[in-house]
């Protein structure tokens, strides 16, 4: 069994035939997180890019529970000069974790780590589960029409940003979900701060409108089963 909840912001925890993973775990400072990084549990962690609203708290997670943090490898880097145990990967590339198989995916964004040290090229996940689940986490991104090649896939699950002003908004993830034809797709990334600020449950009626896909819309804390 596979369940992914969401702890606000792009922080997502995914529990999948025994493993925990968590996924760009902001919860200090994170004004819509529903749990504390001091006591969340983790296996593994999985993060997009630098920015400190994605990289969050992975330092204090990884070295209070001894997770494994899978990432791009300038970040993966600058995370094992800190004392965390990590496992590099780049665009494209996958690997066969305990978990499932691992591919990371292009990203329009940025990355910089939060000291300024370079943090190479933003990501997003496709994550083939141990149970035959593709779930692909787009991280922070721009639409872009390989979205299409990540569709081809056949996906049971996407996990979008949709707050606009750093990454897609309404409109361009709405795009994207034409282009990505999930089973099922969970909006994320808004509502944080006023800057993001969305309206998830009018998103998901033009959504469920115009193509095939669910959506389901989550609050922080709640999780969804596939
Ligand atoms: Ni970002
Ligand atoms: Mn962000």
């Amino acid at each position: 069994m596979t369940t992914l909840t969401w702890y606000g912001h792009a922080t997502l925890g995914l529990e999948t035939v025994g493993y925990k993973i968590l996924i760009d775990p902001f919860f200090s400072g994170n004004p819509a997180a529903a749990v504390s990084a001091e006591t969340v549990a983790a296996d593994f962690i999985l993060v997009t890019h630098g920015h400190g609203d994605h990289i969050g708290d992975t330092v204090a997670i990884a070295r209070r529970t001894g997770a494994l943090v899978i990432s791009n490898y300038e970040i993966a880097t600058w995370l094992g000069n800190q004392g965390v145990k990590t496992h590099g990967q780049h665009l494209g590339g996958g690997f066969k974790h305990p978990f499932g198989y691992l591919k990371l995916t292009l990203a329009l964004h940025g990355s910089a780590l939060p000291d300024g040290s370079y943090g190479g090229n933003p990501a997003g996940f496709l994550l083939t589960t141990n149970d035959g689940k593709k779930i692909y986490l787009a991280g922070d991104t721009g639409l872009f029409y390989d979205m299409k090649l990540i569709g081809e896939e056949g996906l049971d699950l996407a996990v979008l940003p949709i707050g606009d002003n750093f990454t897609m908004g309404p409109a361009d993830a709405l795009r994207a979900v034409k282009l990505l034809t999930p089973k099922t797709v969970i909006p994320i990334h808004f509502g944080t701060w006023g800057l993001i600020d969305q309206d998830p449950a009018s998103w998901a009626a033009q959504v469920e409108k115009e193509t095939t896909s669910k959506v389901v819309v989550l609050k922080p804390g709640e999780s969804f089963t596939l």
